[in-house]
């Protein structure tokens, strides 16, 4: 290896667990009510509208995020002396920099190994992290974190860093069953770096995910071209409207489209018809916010104690914090 390589894992190959991907879903598209998983969310262009909604206004998280990471990356770096930083969900791994920036400096960092799904992504940001830090070992994992954590290299002294407030993504019992496989993969004395968005006032959150340029309504209905493309389907895309909820029981937002007029739409490469009902919802994902006290629970259930729990100021003349940075050790 060159200093300016990288090595990158791909346990999604192509043609790989095919069956199992069809499977599930055509369970997802025909259950009741009809769902999918995030993922499918973040192909080329998928991941490209996701950037550009972390530039959005009205999406707070990245900034919030991002000013903890800045105040906070050396402590981080001290507090665990960790050689080798492990990011699930990694993206552009953009925030993530701050970070490697402070271990570099101290001299601890030997290993990165930035996880994703989205491999054209995954690629890109592993190039230009392997340029910008000469001589760090970029381990890039092709993977699906709800099913290939345990494929994650064991070398080094680790920490796993799993930021955006992704951890929001999952459903109660989902994010349960997460957070265990993390602490499974994990050694005692090992660490995890969380990034979790807080409950605030409603609108501020409702904005963040329906912004008014409409990014986030195109970035939600591309999941429908990549649905079609996938699986040489012909859902009508125009039919379907964009609807992001506030759940208030839940503490999330619940983004889902809804068909306008009852349509049927036909999948060859997965034998199946399917139906819409008018008005009937197809639930893309959610974006669950936290509290401390409940989020700190669910981590010591998984085997995690919460060692810092840094948060963000809101906009000023409110005293909610926004955007919450958890460091918790493996125990
Ligand atoms: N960490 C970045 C990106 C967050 S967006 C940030 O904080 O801005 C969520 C990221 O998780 C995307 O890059 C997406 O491709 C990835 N992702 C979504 N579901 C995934 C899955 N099941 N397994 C692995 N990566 C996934
Ligand atoms: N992890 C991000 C979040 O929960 C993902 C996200 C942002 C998202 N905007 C979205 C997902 C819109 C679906 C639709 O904030």
């Amino acid at each position: 290896m060159t200093d300016s390589s990288f090595t990158i894992d791909a346990h999604i190959e192509p043609g790989a667990d095919v069956d199992a991907i069809k499977l599930e879903m055509v369970r997802a598209l025909t259950s009741t009510p009809k769902k999918l998983t995030p993922k499918w969310l973040y192909d080329d262009r998928g991941s490209e509208l996701f950037d550009e909604i972390t530039k959005l206004t009205e999406y707070y998280p990245t900034e919030a995020e991002r000013s903890i990471l800045a105040e906070r990356a050396k402590d981080i770096a001290e507090i665990t002396g960790a050689d080798t930083l492990v990011e699930l969900g990694s993206g552009t791994s953009d925030k993530t920099r701050t970070l490697l920036d402070a271990f570099w400096d101290r001299g601890l960092l030997r290993r990165f190994v930035p996880f994703d799904v989205s491999e054209a992504t995954l690629i890109e940001a592993a190039a230009m992290l392997a340029e910008r830090y000469n001589g760090l070992d970029v381990h890039a994992v092709v993977g699906d974190f709800n099913q290939h954590l345990p494929k994650l290299p064991a070398e080094g002294r680790r920490m796993i860093a799993f930021l955006g407030s992704t951890i929001g993504n999952f459903h109660v019992e989902e994010r349960r069953a997460f957070l265990g496989a993390l602490a499974d993969t994990l050694e005692a004395g090992e660490w995890l770096l969380l990034g979790a968005d807080l409950v605030k006032d409603v609108d501020r959150i409702v904005k963040a995910y329906n912004d008014d340029a409409g990014i986030t309504r195109d970035f939600t209905l591309n999941v429908l071209e990549v649905l079609n493309r996938e699986f040489d389907g012909n859902l009508p895309i125009d039919n379907f409207d964009f609807v992001p909820l506030w759940d208030p029981t839940e503490e999330r937002i619940d983004i889902r489209l809804r068909a306008a007029t009852p349509c049927v739409a036909r999948f060859d490469a997965l034998d199946l018809d399917i139906n819409f009902g008018e008005g009937e919802e197809l639930r893309v994902e959610v974006s669950t916010k936290f509290r401390r006290e409940g989020i700190t629970a669910e981590l010591a259930d998984a085997g995690f104690e919460v060692a810092e729990f840094w948060t963000a100021d809101g906009p000023s003349g409110t005293d909610e914090a926004d955007f919450s940075l958890i460091l918790a050790r493996r125990v």
